[in-house]
């Protein structure tokens, strides 16, 4: 393990966090850092309500979270971060936070899209486009396209993501080729099938994230979790720091990932 000395604490570039004065930070070490990592980022709402505020609150509270993460994750060179920010099952939420949900991308690009390309990074998103509204959209697409040649970190938003609809897609798609004489059902193989997902040219993720204490998947890349790391803490989202990361990342280059193996 290394260490650094950094200011402010493990979240020395959030205002919100920092003055707390100097702490060391332990850092991954550089060789085995994963090559993607994938964060279901829960918790927003129990940590606004145990602050007597509105859910939105802890969303608005978690999207500064995002941004510290991602610097983290840059600064230590992991490839490729998925955050799983709404799934195809939170429609069912009350219509006034899922409408704060969707202004929320809108939000976080106005405030750091600048920083993320002046930081290499390349915004990506994955997930069902149908029913997004038009000005989610238009943010997404804009940050995508103005990113589209920075080579840094691929940061990559599960937008109303679910995973069964992805493979149901999947589905349909290799259906239709079959159909059309373009493909054997004999040649489909797990390839075949990688390569119909949203993650076709993304390698599966090394670690899962999960925030919050809920230990569960909740729809969440299932196919590409096959033979991921998981790491779970009790802390809730607005309060996930790079020092939470970076543990997280240290537990997982302790871990001897056997594939079925020896
Ligand atoms: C995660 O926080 C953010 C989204 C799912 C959009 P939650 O909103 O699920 O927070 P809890 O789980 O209710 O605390
Ligand atoms: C998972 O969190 C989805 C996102 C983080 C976007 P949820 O809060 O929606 O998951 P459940 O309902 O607790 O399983
Ligand atoms: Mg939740």
């Amino acid at each position: 393990m290394r260490e650094q000395r950094v200011r402010g604490g493990a979240g020395a570039d959030d205002a919100d966090t920092a003055g707390s004065g100097d702490v060391r930070l332990r850092l991954p070490s550089p060789d085995n850092i994963p090559r993607h990592v994938a964060i279901i980022m829960d918790g927003n709402g129990r940590w606004a309500r145990e602050r007597g505020l509105p859910r939105v609150a802890g969303h608005r509270s978690g999207m500064r979270t995002v941004r510290r993460i991602a610097m983290a994750a840059a600064r230590i060179g992991v490839k490729v971060l998925t955050l799983y920010a709404f799934s195809t099952e939170n429609w069912k939420r009350p219509k006034s936070e899922v409408d704060y949900l969707m202004k929320l991308p809108q939000e976080f690009l106005a405030i750091e899209l600048e920083e993320l390309i002046a930081n290499n990074v390349r915004v990506r998103v994955m997930g069902s486009r149908q029913g997004l509204p038009g000005h989610t959209l238009a943010a997404v697409d804009e940050a995508v396209r103005r990113t589209a040649d920075n080579t840094g970190l691929i940061l990559n938003f599960a937008l109303n993501y679910g995973s069964r609809a992805e493979l149901v897609e999947a589905a349909r798609e290799l259906a239709r080729r079959v159909k059309a004489g373009e493909l054997d059902e004999r040649a489909i193989d797990e390839q075949t099938i990688a390569s119909c997902l949203s993650t076709a040219d993304l390698p599966d993720p090394d670690l899962l994230i999960r925030t919050s204490g809920e230990l569960r998947i909740s729809n969440f890349m299932l196919w590409q979790l096959a033979y991921s790391e998981l790491w779970f803490t009790d802390v809730y989202w607005p309060e996930f720091t790079e020092r939470h990361f970076y543990d997280a990342i240290c537990e997982y280059q302790r871990r001897v990932r056997r594939y079925g193996g020896l």
